[in-house]
């Protein structure tokens, strides 16, 4: 007899009788019914006890959270909402669970609760539904890439380079914290730090990812990467992970293409793969949104817009021709922004790029030839001296998911953007090379994968669809 998962065995036609399956309880009703997860499905299967076999004490032990082994048989079910269950001819107790100290109760806990329970919630049906779309995006993101002819690279997590040019970096040292030298004016001396180098965890694999496009043509990558902004929203981490396709002979309209193709591909995949994750969580935001005013309550179900992102064009607009669009509207009748957009050259704040996703367009947005000034030094300049090829994409209910550009191929345009935010030539030598040595349009983009999965759960913090969240509070588990 052969162990099956929980959704083997739901999408099973009574061929097989006899089986074997290991799970956990949720709930155990009138000492007969136990609610079977695996975690294999968002479902349970109902395995049915004939208590009058079984030991009143082994009874007792089949608590919410235990792990049970049983064998049985594959029945039709007489029950509601479920084609078979499992007439329990035996079994095991692998791990008791307490039911009075077990924290995930058959009951509604609110996130913030769960969130201190990390560890444990992958067990709700939420959670469970969060990380299983999660890892299908990831593999759907992968073929994706393997499909159309991309290289996996795997870039540095320990880096010496500043990629976006923020200062966002978080420090690495190889020394005992509390034995760092001072230098002569008594601060910390940083430059023994990594075997007597200055280094960081990396904020972005975007430049190293270049220097594979410029040999191998299409590369991407996917990895963890760090920043060490104090900002405490419910879009920004401290540690995210970042997928980076960068592309040797492409230029921003095309890297406008790939992004479009690439995100249309991967919500899809999940549509058409993990519909009963996504049913569960378009009826849990459904009945989130009841409790809602009517004027709040959004328009579409998740299912809704994630059709709706697949069967639209992302509108392309300028950052010129969207500043033009915010100076003369109003958010409502009464308010006006809350930050004013005065003068050309200012960055867009969240709620400049959401009116626009929102209320304006009303549907994604990419904003392309930002000010050369709010963007990174990487980026190409235009002909007019004052825009590069910067493109934005904005997501209804997300704002920025994505942020990329055609990056400056010529050496000496390159080397005056450096100096002018003095950035020193030789931090950056090989990044240099690849301007001196067979130098290319190229472009690429980063897309928060965070930011793609509360999008397509439809989950509206960003500590909620990482498995152990890393933010300027949280560092417990
Ligand atoms: O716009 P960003 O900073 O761009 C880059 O890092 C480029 N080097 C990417 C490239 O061109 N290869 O970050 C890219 C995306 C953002 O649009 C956002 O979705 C996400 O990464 N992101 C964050 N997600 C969660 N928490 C944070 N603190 C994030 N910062 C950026
Ligand atoms: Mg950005």
């Amino acid at each position: 007899m052969q162990s099956r998962t929980v959704s083997e065995l739901l999408s099973q036609d009574i061929v097989i009788k006899e089986v074997e399956i290991k799970g956990w309880v949720r709930t155990f009703r009138a000492n007969r019914f136990i609610a079977l997860n695996d975690g294999s499905t968002i479902n349970n299967i109902q395995c049915v006890v004939d208590f009058e076999k079984f030991d009143e004490a082994l009874l007792k032990r089949i608590t919410t959270g235990a792990a049970i082994h049983i064998k049985g048989e594959l029945v039709e079910s007489q029950g509601k909402g479920q084609n078979v269950e499992i007439q329990v001819n035996e079994l095991v107790i692998l791990g008791d669970s307490d039911p009075e100290t077990y924290p995930i109760q058959p009951k509604k806990h609110s996130f913030e609760f769960l969130r201190e329970n990390a560890h444990l919630r992958t067990r709700t049906n939420t959670f469970s539904a969060v990380m299983r779309l999660r890892s299908a995006l990831s593999f759907a993101i992968h073929k994706y890439f393997n499909d159309n002819g991309f290289y996996y690279m795997h870039a540095p997590i320990i880096t010496g380079s500043d990629a976006e040019g923020a200062g966002e970096m978080f420090k690495v040292t190889s020394l005992d914290f509390n034995k760092l030298p001072l230098d002569e004016s008594g601060k910390v001396d940083h430059s023994e730090d990594f075997f007597g180098k200055e280094t960081n965890l990396t904020v972005s694999g975007q430049l190293e990812a270049e220097t594979y496009a410029m040999s191998l043509g299409k590369v991407y990558t996917f990895g963890p990467t760090f920043r060490a902004e104090n900002s405490n929203t419910s879009r920004h981490l401290a540690e995210f992970w970042m997928i980076e396709p960068e592309v040797a002979f492409m230029d921003l309209a095309g890297n406008m293409d790939l992004a479009e193709d690439f995100m249309k591909f991967v919500i899809s995949y999940v549509l058409q793969n993990n519909r009963e994750d996504l049913e569960f969580l378009d009826k849990r935001l459904h009945d989130e949104e009841k409790g809602k005013p009517q004027a709040e309550r959004s328009d579409m179900t998740l299912i809704e817009k994630l059709n709706f992102v697949n069967d639209n064009h992302f509108k392309r607009v300028s950052y010129t021709e969207a500043i033009d669009i915010l100076r003369n509207s109003k958010p409502n009748k009464k308010k006006k922004f809350k930050y004013l957009i005065d003068e050309w050259g200012t960055d867009l704040q969240s709620e400049h790029e959401r009116f626009l996703v929102e209320k304006h367009f009303k549907c994604p947005v990419i904003l392309f030839d930002y000010p050369a000034n709010i963007k990174a030094f990487y980026m190409r300049l235009n002909d007019d001296g004052k825009t590069v090829r910067a493109m934005d994409i904005l997501f209804p209910g997300i704002g920025e998911i994505v942020g990329g550009a055609q990056r400056e191929e010529r050496l000496d345009v390159l080397k005056q953007k450096m100096a002018a935010i003095n950035i020193p030539e030789e931090e950056l030598w090989w990044y240099l090379d690849l301007r001196k040595y067979g130098t290319a349009v190229h472009s690429g983009f980063g897309l928060g994968f965070e930011r793609l999965v509360m999008f397509v759960t439809g989950m509206s913090n960003i500590r909620d669809v990482i498995p152990y969240p890393r933010t300027p509070q949280n560092a417990e588990f």
